[in-house]
């Protein structure tokens, strides 16, 4: 052994291992070396490589503390052992070293392949007994450059990077600690540690990283070798540049990688080879429609790479952190506003322009996380979708039986709509499909839309109490059926209705009060007859859906907040432009009327079969009615700010026969008393229902519980309150109006978000 580098006493107290050996000082067991001295992990450092310079290298650059001359030397005092040779290299090392490792030491690596790495380990091994093998540790840092060697060491590589341990099973307690002890160090480097299992780890990493690494060294190779390759060079700039940066990767190690992750690379190259045989055909065919669905899938899936990561749906107007509503007191509501797309018409005119023959072109889409699960599940079961683009959309519908299975399970966000839609439609699909979704809507009551679909011949599973994922069996014939419908529920009246286009003859569904009637329009407007008779809405299966033109009128539930902002704020006038009036979902107006709210409506005209209007509203002193229940339903969405529309009447404000509010995106009724409360309104809650009576808003924090309209509805009520009030956990808002915070601004709501 050589020089010995000093440790600074600093460092001393913080080492959570003695001694660490380092064996192969290429760029990534360099700079594991460099990154445990620097952050004082480890007390003593030592390296060893066949190839004398590097080591020296290594010595000089203050990589290691000390080199080793020989692989025992490095090893037989080491606690921890880290393999940074090539995979290929792993067996032969190991087996040179297989009887000089310390009682209790620690055998980890840091190589891209963990199948090849544990076989390694077991023939390495494979005369040692037991109680003097190491305890074995893989491990896989993704992080790298193309640079390659000691030199390019760098102590801040693995800072917010992954760093994958594949633990082989095994219930020991000395293994667990190994495992923790091997965490921690890769942790204090400033690493995010995961775990899996060694084969779901290569089989991802042949995905996400061999495979691409192959496609540039391949592009380039065959580009290099194309007649002036010097032509290609030098034009090459942009994207070309970006995309082969990896080709000048290490091609040893890269070789090396390939032959020991064989199967899982084969695969996945099958995939992409077959994929990319299908493109050439495309163009071969001028097949621009093929094109077009991959490149927007594509495109849609990389521009929310983040999201897709934590398991989100699909926006990039607001983020999934925790969105904090701060709130100044007082201000005005003055203006002209058209507020976001409808919701409901939204998620309709992608399910049924994808079901239709031809192409729909949408305007007005609503381009929130909720209607953009629903068009991103659409492209995963092939259908391909143009845009949103300014919330115009164009759907190359794949008519009623043209879905093809999706590639996984399809994640519905916070979207109760899109689940229970989705169930009736794909009830009756030839494949097997699995929904999914966020926290919330995980905890929404299903088995109301299971029920009835078992009834008709679906086979459906959902998770224990009627609750998300649900697991749809496909093959399963439907025959139509007439439901009656125990609550008046659109969601479920929709979802029966659109199981009936795949069952056999008639299915009708009665609703106990009138609910929004976008789907029994909707698919009028496509061409497919659905019939009205008092309560009852029925069709035929087996029909067609013709693709037309969908002009969505923004959307009544979101003017909703503007409409009460705008009634009890003394001064206030407000136009909000193009609402849909559906006479299903006017409940609203009507509500806020029979208080004494001061609405106009203009400009009244039908557009594809929905009415339309502007409306203007101004301040006016309101007072307390019993809210009527056959109102309920027809306002469903937006009691929350009618609570807070209540709290500054005049008078008791009571609601009855609401107990469905109970089961929307958060238990709207309790989670309103408990937010009027931290606001200083005493309500009084009651099981279907709640009495408000009008009284000073105070300061104060809210808990939305993740729910956008809790959210929003606080934020109007700072216009009446004496203080600030902040509103926790409203990165939902963005379900449903994604640009809510801007208009409220601009009205003159004192908003800001933290
Ligand atoms: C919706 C129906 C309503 C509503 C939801 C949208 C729809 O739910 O609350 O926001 O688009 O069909 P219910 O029908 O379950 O009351």
């Amino acid at each position: 052994m050589t020089i010995v580098n000093v440790t600074t006493p600093q460092q001393e107290h913080e080492f959570i291992i003695d001694t660490v050996a380092i064996i192969g000082l290429g760029l990534i067991g360099g700079s594991l070396a460099k990154s445990l001295r620097e952050n004082g992990v480890a007390r003593h450092v030592i390296g060893f490589d066949r190839r004398p310079d590097e080591l020296k290298q290594g010595l000089a650059l203050g990589v290691i503390d000390e080199s080793a001359t020989s692989l025992t030397l490095a090893v037989e005092h080491a606690d921890v052992v880290v393999m940074a040779v090539p995979v290929g290299a792993v067996e032969n090392v190991l087996s040179q070293i297989n009887t000089s490792f310390k009682r209790g030491a620690i055998l980890t690596d840091v190589g891209s392949v963990k199948g090849c790495f544990v076989d390694a380990v077991n023939n390495a091994f494979a005369t040692v007994p037991d109680q003097n093998r190491p305890i074995v540790i893989p491990g896989h840092p993704i992080a790298g450059s193309e640079k390659s060697g000691v030199s390019a060491a760098n102590a801040s590589l693995f800072v917010q990077h992954k760093v994958i341990l594949t633990p082989i099973l095994s219930t020991g307690a000395a293994e667990f600690e190994a495992l923790g002890l091997i965490r921690r160090m890769w942790e204090r480097c400033g690493a995010v540690v995961l775990e899996m299992s060694v084969d779901h780890h290569d089989d991802v990493l042949a995905a996400t990283s061999h495979l691409p690494h192959l496609i540039a060294f391949s592009l380039v190779d065959t580009l290099a070798g194309e007649g002036d390759s010097r032509e290609i060079f030098k034009y090459a700039a942009g994207g070309f540049r970006d995309f082969t940066r990896i080709a000048s990767s290490d091609p040893v190690m890269w070789s090396d990688i390939f032959i020991s992750n064989r199967d899982s690379t084969l695969k996945v190259l099958d995939r992409f080879a077959d994929d990319l045989a299908a493109l050439r055909q495309a163009i071969d065919n001028e097949d621009s429609k093929t094109l077009l669905g991959v490149f927007t899938r594509a495109k849609a899936a990389r521009d929310h790479f983040g999201k897709i990561l934590s398991g989100q749906a699909y926006t990039t107007t607001m983020n999934t952190e925790n969105v904090i509503f701060k709130l100044k007191p007082g201000g005005e509501v003055n203006g002209t506003i058209r507020v976001a797309g409808d919701k409901s018409m939204s998620h309709r005119s992608i399910m049924l322009g994808s079901l239709a023959d031809g192409v729909t072109e949408v305007e007005g889409f609503l381009e929130g996380e909720d209607s953009l699960a629903t068009l991103q599940a659409f492209r995963d079961m092939g259908v391909v979708i143009e845009g949103p683009d300014e919330g115009r959309v164009k759907i190359y519908g794949v008519g009623v039986n043209g879905l093809k299975q999706p590639p996984g399970a399809l994640y519905l966000g916070n979207s109760g709509t899109a689940m229970r839609l989705f169930a009736g439609l794909l009830a009756g699909q030839a494949f097997d499909t699995e929904l999914t979704g966020d926290e919330s809507l995980s905890k929404r009551p299903m088995e109301r839309v299971a029920a009835p679909l078992r009834e008709m011949g679906a086979v459906i599973e959902t998770a224990e109490q009627g609750r998300p994922p649900m697991k749809i069996k496909g093959g399963s014939p439907l025959k139509g059926m007439h439901y009656d419908m125990p609550m008046a529920s659109a969601q479920v009246k929709s979802c029966v209705l659109l199981a009936g286009l795949y069952a056999s003859g008639e299915t009708s569904v009665t609703e106990p009060a009138p609910t929004r009637d976008h789907t029994e329009r909707m698919l009028n407007g496509f061409g497919y007859p659905v019939v009205r008779e008092g309560a009852t809405a029925s069709l035929s299966g087996g029909g067609s859906l013709t693709a037309t033109k969908i002009d969505v009128p923004a959307d009544i539930s979101s003017a909703a907040f503007f409409l009460v902002a705008a009634s009890i704020t003394p001064g206030a006038k407000l136009t909000i432009q193009h609402v849909g009036m559906n006479p299903t979902r006017v409940g609203v107006i009507n509500i806020l009327r029979a208080m004494g709210g001061n609405i106009e409506i203009s400009n009244e005209t039908v557009v594809g079969g929905e009415p339309v209007a502007d409306l203007t509203v101004c301040y006016s002193p309101l007072k307390g009615i019993n809210i009527p229940e056959d109102q309920v339903p027809l306002a469903i969405d937006e009691f929350p700010v009618l609570f807070i529309a209540a709290a500054c009447a005049e008078g008791k404000t009571v609601l009855t026969g609401a107990e469905e509010l109970r089961v929307k995106e958060s238990d709207r009724i309790q989670v309103m008393a408990d937010g009027l409360k931290a606001v200083g309104v005493e309500t009084l809650v009651t099981p279907d229902g709640i009495e408000i009576e009008g009284q000073q808003i105070q300061g104060g924090t809210v808990d939305s519980h993740g729910d956008h309209r809790i959210a929003m509805a606080f934020a109007v009520a700072s216009l009446r309150a004496n203080a600030d009030i902040t509103i926790n956990d409203c990165a939902n808002v963005a379900t449903s109006f994604p640009n809510f915070v801007a208009l409220a601004g601009q009205v003159g709501i004192q908003i800001s978000v933290a």
